[in-house]
């Protein structure tokens, strides 16, 4: 979760840097229970995914960011994590209005 919103941040901090000073960073999270799951949403108005990355994402090492800056570990680890607890991610993203990442998370413990 906290990696998740350290990507939401880079993203804001990136378009502003990008951005004329009317520009307003936005982060948004909530998290509500539909049915069985549990559902963390973390939404960004920042410089958004290209379509063609969005399946790359959570690939370890898969990073956009400068060399020094991203590790590219953020969202693989936060997916195995998930992944492990029998939830997934879903990750919604354009370039003009910014990122929501969806973590869904089953609210039966599976012992
Ligand atoms: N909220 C976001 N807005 C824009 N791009 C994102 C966002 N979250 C993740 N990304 C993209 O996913 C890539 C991988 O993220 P992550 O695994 O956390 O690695 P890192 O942050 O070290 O680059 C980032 O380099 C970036 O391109
Ligand atoms: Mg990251």
């Amino acid at each position: 979760m906290v990696l998740v919103l350290v990507n939401a941040k880079d993203a804001v901090l990136e378009k502003k840097n990008k951005q004329d000073e009317n520009y307003k960073m936005i982060i948004g999270i909530r998290s509500y229970q539909d049915k069985d799951l549990i559902i963390i949403e973390i939404t960004d108005n920042g410089i958004g995914i290209l379509n063609e990355d969005i399946n790359n994402l959570i690939l370890p090492f898969y990073t956009t960011k400068e060399e020094g800056k991203g590790t590219g570990l953020g969202l693989s680890i936060c997916y195995q994590i998930i992944k492990d607890m029998g939830g997934s991610i879903e990750i919604t993203s354009d370039t003009s209005n910014g990122t929501k990442i969806k973590l869904l998370l089953s609210s039966q413990r599976k012992n």
